[in-house]
């Protein structure tokens, strides 16, 4: 479909670059990706974007774009570092090519305050990733703004042409999102964006590319492959949903994730693998291993029960995708970008049958989505749940004692959350067990029992957590119910640690 007063945004290879279209759709307009080769499919767009790129522009394959037709748009065009660096040497200045890389924050300095500066401070942090810089400027080139060295950081060319070299899409560029937007205010009109709209283009794309195949996805009750499966629901695909219950799930799980799908009308296959997972785990205290054995026992499960393939549908979102800039990816991504990519799937991708509707979206963006969906605001709002359970719950070996404790102690927990109205209010929480014997009285006896470790965070990207001051009465009620009614718990204790130098769960 060609679209028309959207934000088309040219991708030079950036890392960042499906960022500039997610702050674009954030600022509520409706951008797309493009590759610069494509340049006469775009339709009719209202502005234009040039990504950043890891390449020189002095490079013989640096990637280009066709000028005479880029100006003929006779729209607001704005290059971000490599664009910027290429719309100079368009333009008739140059690039002095560097090895050394200006990496981090710089300060911000426009010489005006109007269009794309209008309302931003006169000292602003923006965030740099570049090598290269722009030398011998056009003679009609204005350098609307330096570094605190005096040298020029952004440019504005006669017809609606700008340049900056730093990154406002990253949030380290205190007033990114501002600089975005007063750029965007240039174009005339600009198609608004809504999630109803980009719903139906994803069911679109996905009809079109399934048709009559059988899609096979795993589902876990998490947020991600809910969204996924009532997408392909929604699309109207043969849909094969499978549960994999590895016996390392919260209290009453399997039943609680088997009724979600069904009040949404999408039926899920369950495959108890309980005893499979407990054996292959007995034992066991490392977490290292424990985590190994959990992850290729979920693959041997998983295919042993989908055979041969004619499509897979994977919940990967944009996050799992991409390196973050600080290479300090969140454990979660790590772990399901490796599930995403093991050898088998690898060979379904090569004979394109895989089929990762979510890869252009963001956790928060994938809720919306869901909302969207009708998928109720309790599903929505889930706490995050790792793969491997309640295994990372429960340093050293597991059996099936200590996963009951662990069960009762944390549906305790969880329910005077719900109760006190802080399950929303929290990012994720839950109990564990430390498997260490203290001495304690109980009636009129002496026990000799394990404690539980109540943890309560809040995070935006699971990289850093700070825990919850929860409210005393909530911790003081949680505490009682766990001492009086779980037995081998004689001791409760909350973890005020932050991540980090703490991580989320215990192992
Ligand atoms: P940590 O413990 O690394 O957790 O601070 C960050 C987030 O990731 C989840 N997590 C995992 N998710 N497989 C997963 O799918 C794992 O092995 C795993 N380890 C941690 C954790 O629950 C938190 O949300």
């Amino acid at each position: 479909m060609q679209e028309t007063h959207h934000v088309a945004v040219f991708d030079f290879g950036s890392q960042y670059t499906q960022l500039i279209v997610r702050r674009v759709r954030e600022l509520g307009f409706f951008a797309k990706l493009y590759s610069p080769e494509d340049i006469a499919e775009i339709g009719d767009p209202g502005a234009i974007i040039l990504s950043g790129g890891p390449k020189s522009t002095s490079e013989p394959d640096a990637p280009d774009i066709d000028f005479e037709r880029l100006k003929a748009f006779g729209v607001p065009v704005l290059g971000v570092c490599y664009g910027m660096q290429l719309l100079n040497i368009k333009f008739g200045g140059s690039v002095k090519a560097s090895n050394k890389r200006e990496y981090g924050p710089a300060a911000l300095m426009p010489t005006c305050h109007k269009d794309l500066y209008e309302g931003i401070s006169t000292e602003s942090q923006v965030w740099m990733s570049h090598s290269d810089t722009v030398q011998d400027l056009h003679a009609e080139v204005e350098v609307i703004a330096t570094n605190q060295h005096g040298t020029p950081v952004s440019l504005r060319w006669p017809g609606g042409f700008y340049g900056i070299q730093f990154h406002p899409e990253v949030t380290h560029s205190h007033e990114g999102l501002r600089i975005l937007n007063n750029f965007l205010l240039q174009a005339k009109e600009l198609q608004p964006f809504h999630i109803e709209d980009f719903k139906r283009e994803m069911i679109e794309g996905i009809r079109d590319r399934v048709g009559t195949k059988q899609v096979v996805c795993g589902v876990s009750g998490g947020v991600d492959s809910t969204v996924l499966a009532v997408l392909l629901k929604e699309a109207g695909v043969n849909v094969r949903a499978i549960f994999v219950d590895n016996g390392l799930l919260r209290k009453d799980e399997t039943i609680a994730v088997q009724n979600n799908f069904h009040r949404m009308g999408v039926e899920i296959e369950t495959i108890d693998a309980s005893d499979e997972f407990l054996t292959g785990l007995a034992g066991k205290e490392d977490p290292e291993e424990k985590r190994k054995i959990i992850g290729n026992l979920f693959i041997k499960v998983f295919w042993d029960t989908v055979g041969d393939a004619e499509m897979l549908a994977q919940g990967t979102l944009y996050p799992d995708v991409i390196e973050s800039a600080s290479n300090a990816k969140s454990k979660a991504s790590v772990i399901k970008t490796h599930h995403n990519r093991v050898p088998k799937i690898l060979e379904l991708q090569k004979q394109g049958k895989v089929l990762e509707p979510l890869a252009e979206l963001f956790k928060d963006e994938v809720r919306e989505l869901g909302a969207a969906l009708g998928i109720a605001p309790d599903i929505l709002g889930r706490h995050p749940f790792p793969g491997p359970g309640l295994a990372v719950r429960c340093p050293g070996a597991v059996d099936r004692e200590r996963l009951k404790i662990i069960r009762e102690c944390d549906a305790i927990f969880i329910g005077k959350l719900k109760e006190h109205g802080w399950y929303d209010r929290v990012w994720q929480a839950y109990a564990g067990l430390i498997p260490v014997k203290t001495v304690g009285v109980k009636g009129d006896e002496r026990s000799y029992e394990w404690a539980t470790n109540l943890r309560a965070v809040i995070s935006e990207d699971a990289m850093t957590a700070e825990w919850v001051d929860l409210p005393a009465q909530l911790l003081r009620e949680t505490s009682q119910d766990i001492l009086n009614e779980v037995s081998g718990i004689n001791r409760v204790l909350y973890d005020i640690s932050t991540k980090p130098p703490a991580s989320i769960e215990w192992e």
